[in-house]
């Protein structure tokens, strides 16, 4: 099996990169992590990168030409996917329209419900009775693209953000992998 050459976007802890990096050490999983971007220098995530020796850039999504960059790092990485982990950044225009279909995002809610930030507080909020997360295509909207893998957990009485947050994330590093599994399964 070829390897499809995949980048991950981080923008800070980067747990689900280092899920991803463990899965992507086995033969059979679809995809190779070629190129990591990060738009935060503090990023822990960036340890993991550094542990595997993947190549990666760093890119100040502040600067004008950002998108140019980015764009010219993952033509020069040959990258034919994309995962965004944690970037806290939307994608341009013109890298969706570049990477049509080739791009996922890992959300922590049920979408279409709680698009957008502070999903957990949102949650709490409305006094949900299940929340959990979606890996989905990204389009040109905020978290709206077509669902690959959704997983779904109980609210309980004494949940706040600190548990949902752990809750979710832990069927994150599951949704993710097998999101990745999914697109590539009949390629
Ligand atoms: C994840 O929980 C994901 O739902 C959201 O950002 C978080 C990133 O966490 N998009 P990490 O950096 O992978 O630990």
């Amino acid at each position: 099996m070829v390897k499809k050459k995949t980048c991950v976007f981080i923008s800070g802890k980067g747990s689900n990169l280092k899920n991803l990096i463990n899965c992507s050490r086995d033969k059979n999983f679809p995809i190779k992590i070629s190129l990591v971007i990060c738009n935060n220098k503090n990023a822990y995530g960036i340890s993991y990168v550094k542990k595997y020796q993947i190549p990666y850039v760093f890119i100040d999504t502040n600067q004008k030409n950002y998108e140019n960059k980015i764009l010219y790092n993952l033509m020069k990485y040959k990258i034919s996917f994309i995962c965004l982990a944690g970037y806290m950044k939307i994608i341009s225009k013109k890298i969706v329209n570049t990477y049509k279909k080739k791009i996922i995002n890992v959300h922590p809610s049920l979408l279409p419900k709680f698009k957008g930030l502070n999903t957990f507080t949102r949650i709490l909020e409305n006094k949900e009775k299940k929340t959990g997360c979606t890996v989905h295509y990204v389009n040109n909207k905020l978290d709206d693209g077509e669902i690959i893998v959704k997983k779904i957990f109980f609210l309980e009485k004494n949940d706040n953000e600190k548990t949902l947050k752990k809750k979710t994330q832990i069927l994150e590093y599951r949704a993710f992998p097998e999101a990745i599994i999914k697109v590539f399964r009949n390629c």
